[in-house]
């Protein structure tokens, strides 16, 4: 059966973009179709400046968000990164595989590492490492597929070349992933900056919607969304990124295919109303099941509990075969053990 992992970073209230590019088939698809592991990666969280407290919280709300999105731990496995100690393990052999150079070439890095000194600030060195970790968390569990959007393609790639590249040097040890990008909202775009993704830790409220907006501020994000001088409703990415965007978080709410839909709509102002409309319905079901889960959080915590246990139980193996074949001595069993054997 085909192997699932992806996984959600707790560094900020999860988005539609989230939500859209990646969550819904999560929930819809990929549960049912495969062995899947879905995860919150915290470890991620800590790469940039951050507030413990404040990390502790968006980890447990996320994990909240992916189970109110309807990800079901009858189906899947649900848990938090640093409740398994192997995503660690694993990711130092992996740094022991992959260079300098490759790191420093990784766009995200390179955005995020330019914004942050042009704030002044100093950079972590985990942020440079960072897809090393990610490489970990998708090949200590052999898995296949990597359901993610866009902006995770170049990540996905660098675990297929560790992996290869391991398995070269190494011996089969690792299953070579590829990315499963969304069809439709792979990567949707800030509404008052349609040239940037909307992303979760992004400072620029009015264009972000998030996962527990109320009905009145999505309507009110959508409406005032920028969109461009022209007049007419067209499917244009590169010429039009405004009004493309709002046809692809139609499309993606509605099933429908965002060329098609253009050719429905005489003006911005309608477009935008049932864009809205439509977002607003997408979200009721999971805000609504996101409190009822909240009046219970001893169930998340098991889930989360016999998540991990389930995890470990996965990544374990693969990650001590990892171990023996870089050339790591085994540790000495105990000497009972040994009698035990013989
Ligand atoms: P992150 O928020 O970076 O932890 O991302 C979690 C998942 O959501 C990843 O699969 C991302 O590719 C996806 N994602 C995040 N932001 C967007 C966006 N604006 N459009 C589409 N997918 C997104
Ligand atoms: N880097 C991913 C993001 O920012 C989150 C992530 C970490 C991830 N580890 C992963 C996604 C493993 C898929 C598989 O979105």
């Amino acid at each position: 059966m085909t192997r699932v992992f992806s996984g959600v970073k707790p560094t900020g209230h999860l988005t539609l973009g989230n939500y859209l590019g990646a969550m819904r088939r999560w929930a819809e698809v990929d549960q049912h179709r495969s062995e899947a592991l879905f995860c919150v990666v915290d470890l991620h969280a800590l790469t940039v400046a951050h507030d413990p407290a404040r990390v502790r919280r968006l980890s447990r709300q996320a994990a909240t968000l992916l189970l109110a999105a309807g990800v079901d731990p009858r189906l899947c496995t649900v848990f938090v990164q640093s409740h398994v100690d192997e995503h660690a393990r694993l990711s130092y052999l992996l740094e022991c595989v992959a260079t300098d150079g490759e790191m420093r070439r990784m766009i995200q890095y390179k955005e995020k590492a330019a914004r942050e000194r042009e704030r002044g600030g100093s950079l972590r060195l985990s942020l440079l490492t960072y897809p090393v970790l990610m490489a970990a968390d998708i090949l200590a569990y052999n898995a296949d597929e990597v359901p993610v959007g866009d902006d995770q393609a170049q990540h996905v790639e660098l675990a297929r070349d560790l992996a290869v590249r391991f398995n070269q040097r190494y011996g089969h040890t690792f299953v070579v992933p590829r990315a499963t990008p969304p069809q439709v909202a792979a990567r949707v775009m800030n509404l008052q900056d349609p040239a940037s993704k909307m992303g979760k830790s992004d400072d620029s409220g009015p264009g972000i919607v998030y996962l527990l907006d109320e009905p009145d501020a999505v309507r009110r994000k959508v409406m005032r969304a920028v969109t461009d001088s022209g007049r007419e409703v067209e499917y244009d990415p590169e010429g039009r990124p405004g009004i493309a965007n709002l046809l692809e978080i139609l499309a993606a709410c509605t099933n429908g295919n965002p060329e098609s839909l253009a050719s429905v709509y005489e003006s911005y102002g309608a477009l935008k109303k049932d864009t809205a409309d439509a977002v607003v319905e997408v979200l009721r079901p999971v805000q609504a099941r996101h409190r009822e889960l909240c009046a219970d959080p001893a169930y998340v915590e098991g889930v989360l509990r016999d998540g991990a246990e389930k995890a470990r139980a996965m990544a374990r193996p693969t990650v001590d075969t990892a171990y023996r074949a870089i050339g790591l001595l085994p540790p000495v069993p105990e000497p009972a053990a040994l009698n035990a054997v013989s």
